[in-house]
């Protein structure tokens, strides 16, 4: 019997990173984004989720202030990533948020979590925002960048699939104070506030 490994686990990611596979580029539009949203780190602790090759955790730490943590599940994607440090850099964990003891991780609670390409991927997207909301600290923000089902024109359905369905756009929208959506092409990001 042939078992499909989950989209969220190490056994699904570190075969394509170990391949070389890369990911669409953060651009200055993107860092736009983020800077409006999200505004000056002020060294504040902040936690981005499936930091991959570390772009926007980078980002985070050096342009906004932010004292970054970047976690993947992925062992390539970690050193990927720290092979880009030199000098005072984010700190790199390789967990799987979903499975891992949180209490591990850097700081208790985050200014800033961000997730970019990667809540497409949760199998239990439900679970994913809670454990979110979890290490959120008060005032703080969520910031979600994920493509969106129906807005490429192929019709090649390995592509298609890369976005998020109307429901999954629901259950991570739903029970925050303040919800603001910008869009870049087939991406929108999300900046949330409890
Ligand atoms: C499409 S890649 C995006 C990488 C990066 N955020 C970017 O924008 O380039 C999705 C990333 O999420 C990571 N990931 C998936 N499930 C995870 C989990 N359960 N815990 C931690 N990282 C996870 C994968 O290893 C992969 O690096």
């Amino acid at each position: 019997m042939t078992t499909t490994a989950s989209t969220a686990s190490a056994a699904y990611w570190e075969p394509l990173w170990a391949d070389g596979r890369q990911y669409r580029q953060l651009d200055e539009a993107e860092h736009r984004l983020m800077d409006e949203h999200l505004g000056p780190g002020r060294a504040r602790p902040a936690l981005d989720i499936g930091s991959g090759a570390g772009a926007l955790a980078r980002h985070l730490h050096h342009e906004l202030g932010y004292r970054t943590t970047g976690v993947d599940c992925s062992p390539s994607a970690i050193a990927l990533a720290a092979t880009h440090d030199t000098g005072p850099s984010p700190a790199w964990r390789c967990l799987d948020i979903t499975t891992a003891d949180l209490t591990a991780l850097p700081d208790p609670a985050y200014a800033v979590i961000t997730c970019r390409l990667v809540y497409r991927w949760m199998d239990d997207k439900a679970a994913f925002v809670d454990c979110v909301r979890q290490l959120l600290a008060p005032g703080g923000a969520f910031w979600v960048v994920t493509e969106i089902t129906g807005r490429r024109t192929t019709t090649d359905p390995d592509l298609q699939g890369l976005g998020i369905t109307p429901a999954d756009a629901e259950l991570l929208t739903t029970g925050w104070s303040v919800v603001r959506t910008a869009d870049l092409d087939v991406l929108r990001c999300y900046a949330l506030r409890p």
